[in-house]
């Protein structure tokens, strides 16, 4: 396992595949690394990619809202992505791209042990939950696995295109800041 400096480098030189040469900045992750609770996404999108930051363009001030509605504090999360480079056109990354990417990620959960993971979609639930899992499906629902709490709810980018997915991602989310109050109750975030 690599330390955040040394993960930091290895993502910063990596060209482990195709996305590396059209990147213009890694997007590693932002937020606390030693808070209770990891969101994942997909990869970054323009925005992401000008600035090196996740969820910095209209997704992610979609996520703001509502994380600010539900009183969830930026100490309280990590965010991060499937990918750490923007797929050309926002596409979803290919398999080989997410595989090569993926121990990174696995590397920083390592790191912050999040007791919550919250799954933003169906790529980050396809490569964290189940390949053959439908979001439609499983969405809202604890999964409690390798000691983690995970939830899987829509992408908010989803929530730009289909308003029909408001009320359903509000309500997964609620779940999330109760299991989040309870844990910072239990080990005194
Ligand atoms: N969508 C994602 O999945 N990740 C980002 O960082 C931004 C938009």
């Amino acid at each position: 396992m690599l330390n955040w400096e040394e993960l930091g480098k290895a993502c910063t030189g990596c060209k482990k595949c195709n996305l590396g040469n059209t990147r213009t900045n890694i997007v590693i992750g932002r937020g606390n690394i030693e808070a209770p609770m990891m969101m994942i996404g997909e990869g970054p999108g323009e925005q992401e990619d000008m600035k090196g930051l996740p969820f910095v363009g209209p997704a992610g001030k979609l996520l703001d809202l509502l994380l600010d509605a539900l009183m969830i504090k930026n100490e309280d999360y990590y965010i991060a992505n499937i990918v750490k480079c923007r797929p050309p056109g926002n596409r979803a990354p290919f398999d080989e791209e997410a595989e090569k990417c993926l121990p990174f990620l696995r590397n920083q959960v390592a790191l912050i042990k999040p007791k919550i993971i919250v799954c933003l979609g169906a790529t980050a639930m396809k490569y964290i939950i189940d390949k053959n899992a439908k979001i439609t499906q499983i969405r809202g629902q604890w999964i409690e696995r390798k000691g983690y709490w995970i939830m899987p709810t829509f992408h908010p980018a989803a929530l730009l295109r289909d308003e029909s997915k408001k009320i359903p991602m509000w309500e997964d989310f609620k779940k999330v800041a109760e299991k989040l109050e309870e844990i910072k109750m239990e080990n005194h975030f």
